[in-house]
């Protein structure tokens, strides 16, 4: 009798297992606001997730179970440590034991305003050197389309293991809010397009283990592209938005009122609110990662440009807001005591990146006033060198010329403040209810 020809099982069928059964090791490379909580997601679907950084205090704080980033429960971290579920190390031999790995390392611009591929690139390398037949492999740092195959798939390749039979390469962007309590990285639908179909495939089925929706694209690029869509609209209509803002101001009309009512429109409008200018690691950054590629193309990117020219306008608006505040009530700025109310780049979380508030703070101390601030999430900022520490608001509040309010926190009371201040300058509409001559609306 002729023995049966046994078919050698495929890295992929091998992989496809581990992941179904949740046996799969997997990694996640950059512990920040992003692969925190993947990490986390990944150990509560039941993967033993080792963590990578750079930075040690990040790596202590993980192995003692402690949460660094608010939207990261710490009860449950401590569980998924304590259940050897979850772990971190800058040692990165751990990668020859490992699955898969998710790079979720920062983008940052060059002072060109140049992608800074550098992050990527020593990640990628870390990975290379540890590399293995049947790995899968997902960069979701958000970068310019083209990335993965042209710095990424080079780097992994060059011992001849094919994409896509050998190994498994994908994009898929990280969407995070954070501080959103509606939407996290487990319930935020999942974009994910690989080197070849069967990476898609891989890629998909990966996150379909953890998170609750994925769509598969055709293409790296093309996932790369609707991260850059996403940020460039975001972008986009902050810019037009504030742009409204200081035409309003010059015609006496109230911008806020006039979006509230635009916004009654059941269809064909969407709400975006000015501000004193864009923060955060991504929608300040990312569209420049798309007009930096596009210029190679020979295509200049002119929406988006025109954007960051007018959202680059506002903090000079703000304190141009606060000079003429002080100027009504006979004071000039010189010499003036301005309090600011809010420094990170958003509401309610602790993230100073980019944020508005320190061009702000930099332009008054420039024009020579004294500054402080208070922020619930933030105990120190530095703004050209210097350290400032949050100050309490009670009393400061009653001492400065003007307070300004650059970040909406939730857990503040501003009618209170508003009782106690000379004038406050509102960049966020935080005292819509109020109709008082003490209140400077942007
Ligand atoms: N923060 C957000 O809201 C958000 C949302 C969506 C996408 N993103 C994108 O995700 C990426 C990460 O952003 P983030 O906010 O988490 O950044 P982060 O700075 O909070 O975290 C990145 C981490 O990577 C570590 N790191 C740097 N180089 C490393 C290396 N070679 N090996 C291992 N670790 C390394 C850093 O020490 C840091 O802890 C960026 O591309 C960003 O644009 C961020």
């Amino acid at each position: 009798m002729q023995a049966a020809v046994v078919k050698p099982i495929s890295w992929k069928d091998h992989l496809v297992e581990k992941l179904q059964n949740r046996s799969a090791k997997v990694g996640v490379m950059g512990l920040g606001y992003v692969g925190l909580p993947l990490a986390l997601e990944l150990a509560k679907a039941g993967f033993s997730v080792t963590g990578f950084d750079l930075q040690t205090s990040k790596i202590d704080q993980i192995n003692a179970g402690k949460s660094y980033v608010s939207d990261v429960a710490q009860s449950e971290m401590e569980q998924l440590v304590k259940q050897k579920k979850l772990m971190a190390t800058s040692d990165f031999s751990a990668i020859a034991k490992l699955d898969t790995v998710n790079i979720c390392v920062p983008t940052p611009l060059r002072k060109t305003k140049d992608p800074d591929m550098s992050y990527i690139v020593s990640a990628c390398q870390e990975i290379a050197r540890y590399f293995h037949p049947g790995m899968l492999i997902i960069l979701e740092s958000t970068t310019y389309p083209g990335t993965t195959e042209e710095v990424v798939l080079p780097l992994l390749a060059n011992n001849g293991l094919r994409a896509g039979k050998d190994f498994f390469l994908c994009f898929s962007p990280e969407r995070i809010d954070p501080g959103n309590p509606s939407f996290q990285t487990r319930n935020i639908p999942r974009v994910v397009g690989g080197i070849t179909t069967e990476c898609t495939k891989i890629g998909a089925l990966f996150y379909s283990q953890a998170l609750e929706t994925v769509v598969p694209v055709s293409s790296t690029q093309v996932a790369e592209m609707v991260k850059l869509l996403e940020n460039t609209f975001r972008m986009i209509n902050i810019g037009l938005v504030n742009e409204m803002a200081m035409m309003c101001d010059r015609m006496g009309i109230n911008v806020w009122e006039v979006i509230e009512a635009a916004a009654s429109k059941p269809f064909g409008f969407m709400p975006f609110y000015p501000g004193p200018g864009l923060g955060g690691h991504c929608i300040p950054v990312d569209p420049f990662y798309l007009s930096w590629k596009t210029r190679q193309a020979g295509i200049e990117a002119r929406f988006i440009e025109l954007a960051g020219y007018i959202n680059g306008q506002m903090p000079h608006f703000v304190v141009e807001k606060i000079q003429n505040a002080l100027n009504a009530r006979g004071k000039p700025l010189k010499g003036s005591h301005i309090h600011i109310l809010g420094v990170a780049y958003k509401r309610d979380i602790d993230d100073v990146r980019e944020s508005p508030a320190l061009d702000i703070i930099h332009l008054l101390q420039n024009r020579g006033a004294r500054v402080t601030f208070t922020d619930p999430y933030v105990s120190f900022i530095s703004v050209n060198g210097s350290k400032l520490a949050s100050s309490k608001l009670n009393g400061v509040i009653q001492e400065c010329d003007c307070a300004v309010i650059i970040t909406d926190h939730s857990n503040v009371n501003y009618e209170k403040v508003l009782r106690k201040a000379a004038v406050v300058v509102d960049t966020r509409n935080a005292l819509r209810a109020v109709h008082s001559p003490k209140v400077i609306r942007l």
